[in-house]
């Protein structure tokens, strides 16, 4: 087998759902699970929170599907609506809730013949310009949609654009626009993502919606996940499957961009870029081993990676190495490749088997 695993801790996911819910006393959540629960495995996740959570977020009906299958009875919101008009039949099936996010979606909303009514989340745009209805636009579909047979709860959510910046000034506008909508009865309203769910109470409204927190990296680019009150749920660990010694001068990897300012010693790791770790890691960017931080030497290749453990004489062949976890926070490495931990955790690739530990 090749040493290379990602292990899930699904103690870390139930803590982390819940330090959400904490942030918000009183409000419900919807789990964002959606590309296979940011990279750690939906069905197993789904599974360790379903006696937890209030309801389960996807991104489209095929994930949702998998949700269902593990959550029966879970409230399950379809976050962009229905991407077809005739997708609406199996959102009923599936017992989803939809957003509805434009005038197309919601007219197909009101010609569809329904197995059962659905619960609606008119989205608004509040200012990201992403999905969503202007103010005028939402005012008009609420007054269309409240009576019709195809609707069970009419509801409003909104999303943030800028919230991982502590005070961008988008989002008091963002949340004064949304404000703006709620002289209109709608059953609940959603707005916070993890930065607001964790950083600003005015935003909580009905129904928080945490991703990126569930799985313990921080929305912020400044605050560390401890410093939140979350725990890491993914460790990437690889082995040292190879040790040399290099002379000064001497380069390592592709492109011998780097070059030993010593005599070094290099350790290389079974871990590369079709494993999800980026390519874009500079040289320095740190893993840990027996307990310490040592830098990456030289460019990332498909199945390893080298490291200098000049400095850490105890390191040899099969030792553990740590590319991200508890040791090594996922956003430092983000950090480091110009990128966010989001898309580190959900580009792990398939040939990296997943372990999972509790709940
Ligand atoms: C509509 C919507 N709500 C909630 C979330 C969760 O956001 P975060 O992972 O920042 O908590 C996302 C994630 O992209 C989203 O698109």
């Amino acid at each position: 087998m090749r040493p290379l695993v990602a292990t899930v801790d699904l103690a870390a996911v139930r803590h982390n759902y819940s330090r959400a819910k904490q942030c918000g006393p009183g409000r419900k959540a919807f789990a964002v699970v959606k590309a296979d629960a940011y990279g750690h495995g939906a069905r197993e996740v789904v599974t360790a929170l379903r006696d937890l959570a209030d309801g389960f977020a996807v991104a489209s009906l095929e994930e949702a599907a998998e949700v269902r299958a593990m959550a029966p009875e879970a409230r399950l919101l379809l976050l962009e609506g229905c991407f077809e008009a005739d997708e609406y039949g199996m959102a009923a099936q599936l017992a989803l809730d939809v957003a509805v996010q434009g005038d197309a979606q919601a007219q197909g909303l009101l010609d569809a013949r329904l197995s059962r009514p659905l619960n609606v989340w008119l989205k608004l745009d509040s200012g990201m310009h992403r999905l969503g209805m202007s103010p005028a636009g939402l005012r008009d579909w609420h007054a269309r949609l409240k009576d019709a047979e195809q609707v069970a709860e009419l509801n409003l959510m909104s999303h943030f654009a800028c919230a991982d910046e502590r005070g961008h000034p988008l989002t008091e506008t963002q949340l004064e626009n949304f404000v703006g909508l709620l002289d209109l009865p709608f059953e609940h309203r959603s707005l916070a993502n993890s930065a607001t769910i964790l950083g600003l109470p005015q935003a909580h409204m009905d129904w928080l919606r945490p991703g990126i927190m569930l799985y313990g990296a921080s929305p912020f680019a400044d605050l560390e996940p401890k410093t939140l009150g979350i725990e890491p749920a993914m460790t990437l660990t690889a082995r040292i499957i190879a040790v040399r010694e290099v002379s000064a001068g001497e380069s390592v990897g592709y492109g011998g961009g780097w070059v030993a300012q010593r005599p070094s010693r290099i350790a290389t790791v079974s871990c590369g870029y079709a494993d999800g770790y980026p390519r874009t890691a500079p040289s320095g960017t740190p893993v840990a081993i027996r307990g310490l931080r040592v830098p990456l030497a030289g460019r990332v290749s498909m199945d390893m990676l080298a490291v200098d453990i000049t400095d850490l004489p105890a390191a040899g062949l099969g030792d553990e190495v740590e590319l991200w976890g508890r040791q090594v926070g996922i956003d430092e490495v983000a950090r480091a490749c110009g990128t966010i931990g989001y898309e580190l955790l959900t580009k792990v690739t398939k040939r990296v088997p997943r372990r999972y530990l509790g709940p």
